[in-house]
């Protein structure tokens, strides 16, 4: 969701005469578009803030900004703790952007914007946004939550849930494709809960809208909600064949106590429900997911029962949490805190046991072909760091069940149309990494077999 804003507040500023650089030195205007989600992100942004800090000692016509949660959360705090900073604004203050900071170059005066409405007016038009990726883009469906996980600092500083127009979605994703688009991935809190305070269409309606836009090739979502999933949409994965065969499902805890003190409104055995659906329905479905480790008053036996559903359901991947108090959340009150020594074991047991998973997951595609949607160059070769002569191409890309597959390519002058970002290439699996899978083209004469495996791609 940020990089999506991130897209917005460049266009904002280009259209305000300012261009971008990837020179912190030469900047003369540097926005921190910041995230308070976990407190780890927080001590980010404000480490970053002081780097900028110093620059300004250096270059005191800088103008820092600093957007998104820790600013809605911090609010003028933030000038006082960092007083080179000249901007606050919150996450429903990126519209008035094009007024705050013309008012700062000509007055240099410090301003705080950080206002939250209950009824947030979401300026509705096709937003104007700036997108590095040519081939894969977000947008944003909904924003805010009304979920209050006890946990979560999310309602707190993105306000409550509105979704948008779907006919302000669909034109979005439209023009995207006109510039080359391929792949959306629609963003919200609890995608399932789309347009239903509006009484607009449902999430699997809006789908299916999207589904039938000409020249989209993929369609992602995050995130759902497993108390909102519903039938609708697990079906969809079956009857759309855009909608790629992979679903982010957070489920937090394996613990019905955990989950109950969380807010999560599910309870085990209906997650479990869900996941038997969804590959009743798509056997190939890939599930990720999120999971909080420590909570207050998390027991051993609670613990257990983590590790427990991590076993049962073979995730092809998870992102595992400490858990850490956020402002304004409840949990910051809940008695029996975890130290933090053993919320770093249980971490790592967690990791541990996944890390198996995985790669037992990866390894059972070796030898099948699959649909890779190019993505680029690899980061090793665009950062120069590939040893391969520059004949040769490694590019990157995914399956529709985002796992990310890399592969060599000779980029010979006559071969070089067969492969570029947006093209889907099918790909033979060759190799299975922690983090990433080796493929071969299959159906393309230029390819160069034998050479994988030189560099060690796992991560
Ligand atoms: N502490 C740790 N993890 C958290 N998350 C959200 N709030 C916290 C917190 N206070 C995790 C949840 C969520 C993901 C985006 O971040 O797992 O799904
Ligand atoms: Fe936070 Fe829960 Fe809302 Fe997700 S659903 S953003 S975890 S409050």
């Amino acid at each position: 969701m940020n990089v999506y804003d991130s897209g917005k507040i460049a266009a904002c500023l280009v259209r305000l005469g300012y261009q971008q650089t990837g020179m912190l030195e030469i900047a003369d205007l540097v926005i921190v578009n910041t995230c308070t989600i976990r407190a780890k992100a927080e001590q980010k942004a404000f480490s970053f803030l002081g780097r900028l800090a110093r620059l300004k000692t250096k270059k005191p016509g800088l103008i820092i900004g600093v957007g998104g949660c820790v600013a809605q959360q911090e609010g003028e705090k933030i000038l006082r703790r960092v007083p080179q900073v000249d901007l606050v604004f919150g996450t429903q203050a990126i519209e008035r952007l094009s007024l705050l900071i013309p008012k700062i170059e000509d007055k240099r005066c410090r301003i705080v914007d950080v206002g939250l409405m209950e009824k947030p007016d979401l300026p509705d038009a096709v937003p104007d946004r700036l997108i590095d990726d040519p081939v894969s883009a977000f947008v944003t469906i909904m924003r805010g939550c009304d979920n209050f996980c006890t946990y979560c600092v999310v309602p707190h500083v993105r306000g409550r849930e509105a979704s948008r127009h779907p006919d302000r979605i669909i034109k979005e994703i439209g023009d995207l494709v006109q510039s080359g688009v391929k792949e959306v991935t629609l963003l919200g809190q609890n995608v399932n809960s789309y347009g239903k305070k509006e009484g607009l269409c449902s999430f699997a309606n809006l789908l299916s809208r999207v589904n039938s836009i000409d020249g989209l090739l993929r369609i992602r979502f995050t995130t759902s909600h497993p108390k909102d999933f519903g039938s609708d949409v697990i079906k969809a994965f079956k009857t759309y064949e855009k909608v790629c065969d992979h679903i982010h499902l957070p489920v937090q805890s394996g613990s019905d106590r955990i989950l109950d003190r969380m807010n999560r409104k599910y309870t085990r055995a209906l997650y479990l429900d869900k996941i038997s659906e969804l590959r009743d329905n798509c056997s190939a479905i890939a599930i990720t997911s999120d999971i909080i480790v420590g909570f207050p008053g998390e027991t051993e036996a609670d613990f257990a029962e983590t590790l427990d559903l991590i076993n049962t359901i073979q995730f092809d991947g998870l992102f595992a949490f400490v858990y850490s108090d956020r402002p304004n959340a409840p949990a910051v009150h809940f008695k029996n805190k975890i130290s933090e020594d053993e919320k770093r074991k249980r971490l790592q047991a967690v990791l541990a046991l996944q890390e198996n998973v995985t790669r037992m997951k990866n390894q059972a595609l070796v030898g099948s072909v699959q649909p890779i949607l190019v993505e680029g160059v690899s980061q090793k070769q665009s950062s120069g760091r590939c040893k391969r002569p520059l004949t040769t191409a490694q590019w990157t890309g995914r399956t529709p069940t985002n796992k990310i597959v890399n592969f060599y390519h000779t980029d010979s002058r006559q071969r070089r149309a067969d492969i570029f970002p947006g093209k889907i290439v099918r790909t033979r699996i060759e190799e299975a990494y922690a983090h990433s899978l080796w493929g071969e083209p299959v159906g393309l004469k230029s390819t160069t077999g034998g050479l994988k495996g030189e560099e060690s791609y796992a991560a």
